[in-house]
């Protein structure tokens, strides 16, 4: 069975508004959400949002108009609430709560996963939120199967539902299990028999296999792809099954190339090669040649040098393989072109 729904995970540190904006381009992703942002103890200034979520100034979309919602964290339902009401008056076109981030200064400050716990508290947060945000705004919740162990699964998803929340995400582990694999999908199913809000099924999908019975599993067809299209970004596009060959690595290159380009004046030169690196390290879990490219560039520390890099594995590759340019429906023609 086809997925009918598929977003694109949130990803602190590595999908970004400029690999939500190539992402979505390439295709096959129904939605997107922004890396999580923090909400302590005040209304956070509007600067701070747009800076992690620049697309709420063009209409909640990303550049090819696929929709983006906000992801708060925190664990005050007041504070939430006033934060997620300043979002929707800013133009976000929903809001989805983050109670799966296991990291440690996070939970200490009682955001993220821990909030799992105590499904009480986490009904307050979301039905605060829910009463705010004008109700034609989504509310939305992403949480794992539990904190230690998944024996309140049901209580967390029941309370998410009668909190008002639109859907759930659910990342099929929990806070303990970190990302060991497997990834629980058939506790999904059991969430997914239980609520009568859309379920969309995460974690640990890196093929079509696992796509397909990550589907069985979960009794859903919405998903939600995280590091799995990091590492092969026409993953969404696959999964759909439409008239698409899979890239292979002259066009990765291209892609590396295009990124590369989009970051210039997003991002100080000093990340740059930060960040090609970590997608890179991505990319050799599907891409063999990715491995061998990253040992020659890992001690790069010149975007510009990097940069030619990048335009030689691409003419050395092209010699070997065709480099079509249109990389699902991103038409990356023109860059193409310049580096013949
Ligand atoms: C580096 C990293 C950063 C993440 N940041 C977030 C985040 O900001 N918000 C969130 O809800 N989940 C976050 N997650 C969890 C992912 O959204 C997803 O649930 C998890 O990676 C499992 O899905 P996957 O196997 O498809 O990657 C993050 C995961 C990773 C690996």
């Amino acid at each position: 069975m086809k997925p009918s729904f598929i977003m694109l995970a949130p990803m602190e540190g590595i999908i970004d508004h400029t690999m939500r904006d190539m992402f979505s381009a390439i295709g096959g992703l129904d939605r997107c959400v922004t890396e999580f942002i923090r909400v302590t103890s005040q209304c956070l200034p509007e600067r701070v949002f747009k800076r992690g979520f620049p697309e709420i100034q063009s209409g909640s979309k990303t550049s090819n108009n696929t929709v983006v919602y906000a992801q708060l964290l925190g664990d005050k339902p007041e504070i939430m609430a006033q934060n997620a009401y300043k979002l929707a008056r800013m133009g976000a076109a929903g809001i989805d709560i983050n109670f799966g981030c296991p990291a440690k200064c996070v939970n200490n400050h009682g955001g993220g996963s821990i909030l799992l716990k105590d499904p009480e508290q986490l009904f307050r947060i979301i039905h605060s939120v829910r009463q705010y945000v004008p109700i034609h705004i989504p509310v939305s919740a992403k949480i794992r199967l539990g904190f230690e162990d998944k024996s309140l699964s049901l209580d967390i998803a029941a309370a998410i539902e009668a909190a008002g929340a639109s859907e759930i995400a659910v990342h099929g582990r929990t806070k303990k299990e970190g990302y060991k694999p497997p990834a629980y999908w058939d506790k999904i199913g059991e969430i997914s028999d239980l609520v009568n809000i859309p379920v969309i099924a995460n974690g640990e999908m890196w093929t079509l296999t696992d796509i397909q019975r990550c589907i069985k599993e979960s009794k859903t067809t919405r998903i939600m792809l995280g590091r799995g299209l990091v590492a092969c970004p026409d993953l969404a596009l696959l999964a759909r099954g439409d008239d698409h060959s899979a890239l292979n690595w002259a066009q990765i290159c291209l892609l590396l190339l295009h990124y590369r380009r989009t970051l210039n004046g997003r991002c100080p030169e000093k990340y740059i090669n930060s960040l090609i690196k970590q997608w890179l390290v991505y990319l050799r879990q599907q891409y063999p040649q990715a491995h061998l490219f990253f040992n020659a560039i890992k001690r790069l520390r010149c975007a510009d040098d990097l940069e030619k890099s990048i335009i030689a594995e691409l003419r050395l590759q092209q010699q070997r393989q065709e480099c079509l340019p249109t990389i699902g429906n991103l038409d990356l023609s023109e860059l193409h072109a310049s580096t013949l």
